[in-house]
């Protein structure tokens, strides 16, 4: 047995280590290790068992070439080991490179929900008129969502509103009217608020649906009049839906206004025409309005004889749906990306 020819072997076949892609290398590597030092098989191992055979005048020189082999062998070893962790550390640092000059070609913003753009709306109009914000819990006493309103248990208007009842006395609101209540017993007049907020009601169709928003609004000072009331509304409904848009009050019945009324706009689809959205009349209800029963300033311990008022509610919904020619209200609820998109070149 040559001893070079072993050493020239083993040259060559840990150079070709550099022919395979690292997973590979790394197993030839190990394989080649137990190949030349593995203890049961090992070549170089083996050579130390033939000492035994060697004739002892021999035995010390060809003990010093094995021990010679053995340290060129693991010397290289070390070396092409070093070798392979610097490719793999080189191999991970590519595939985590991130370039941070990309372009997103379709990144795609977001928008507001068509009802957030017609609540901000109704409250910037509102609130550059003078008006200030109010708010109230959406769960509400029987006290304050009906009682207080003129609304006492069994008065037949307790049905114009269908009520999910957790219990007797509490309810979640019907209505933001509740919240003219809290803020004329927290408030001393002048008063003039707007008060958006979620409703509930036993409700469910291409119209209606169980949760829908509404804008409260009043005014209570020494001599508020029908006529400011129809002013400010008219005001109102011109600036969110136009100009030109027709204007109608008409007359109508709530607990706790009176007198009461309705507002209709001229149809936004058939421009009074008549269609089927209006259902030929040319007209569409937007909202209901009253000056506040003299029942319920005394209710919220406000003097009738010095103080007087108005009050309105709108459907935010409903606003949206007339502002926009939408003609299911459920359209607002699905979330569907495809009709949320639509809304994006609206302003505000
Ligand atoms: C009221 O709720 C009164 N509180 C309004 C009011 C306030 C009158 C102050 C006078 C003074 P009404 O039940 O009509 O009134 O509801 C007002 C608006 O809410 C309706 O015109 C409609 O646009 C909307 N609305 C009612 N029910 C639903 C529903 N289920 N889904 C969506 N919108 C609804
Ligand atoms: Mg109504």
């Amino acid at each position: 047995m040559d001893f070079n020819d072993i050493l020239k072997k083993f040259k060559e076949e840990i150079e070709k280590i550099k022919e395979f892609d690292i997973k590979e290398a790394k197993r030839y590597f190990e394989n080649l290790k137990v190949k030349y030092l593995g203890r049961k098989e090992g070549i170089i191992p083996n050579l130390f068992k033939k000492l035994r055979e060697v004739p002892p005048e021999k035995r010390k020189e060809f003990g010093q070439k094995i021990n010679l082999i053995k340290e060129e062998v693991e010397k290289a070893l070390k070396e092409y080991y070093e070798f392979l962790k610097q490719v793999e550390k080189e191999e991970k640092l590519k595939k985590e490179y991130v370039d941070v000059t990309i372009k997103f070609k379709d990144f795609e913003a977001g928008s507001l929900h068509p009802v957030t753009k017609t609540l901000n709306r109704i409250v910037e109009i509102f609130t550059n008129m003078g008006f200030a914000i109010a708010d109230g819990p959406e769960i509400e006493l029987d006290f304050y969502n009906f009682e207080a309103l003129n609304i006492p248990k069994g008065h037949p208007a307790r049905e114009m509103q269908d009520t999910f009842y957790i219990t007797n006395e509490i309810l979640p609101r019907t209505h933001t009217s509740p919240i003219q209540i809290r803020t004329m017993l927290s408030q001393k007049p002048p008063i003039q608020i707007i008060a958006p907020g979620k409703v509930y009601r036993r409700d469910s169709d291409p119209t209606h649906t169980p949760m829908f928003h509404q804008v409260e609004g009043l005014l209570i000072d020494e001599k508020a009049t029908f006529t400011d009331l129809m002013g400010i509304l008219n005001i109102f409904l011109k600036e969110f839906f136009g100009k030109d848009t027709k204007v109608r009050f008409r007359p109508s019945y709530f607990p706790f206004t009176e007198p009461s009324a309705e507002v209709d706009i001229g149809c936004v689809i058939c421009k009074g025409k008549g269609c089927r959205v209006c259902k030929g009349t040319g007209w569409l209800e937007v909202l209901g309005c009253g000056m506040v029963h003299e029942n319920v300033l005394k209710n919220a311990n406000i003097d009738p004889e010095k103080y007087q008022g108005f009050a309105f509610g709108m459907g935010v919904e409903r606003l949206t749906m007339l502002k926009y020619g939408i003609d299911d209200i459920r359209l607002l609820f699905e979330n569907d990306v495809r009709f949320l998109r639509q809304f994006k070149p609206f302003l505000t």
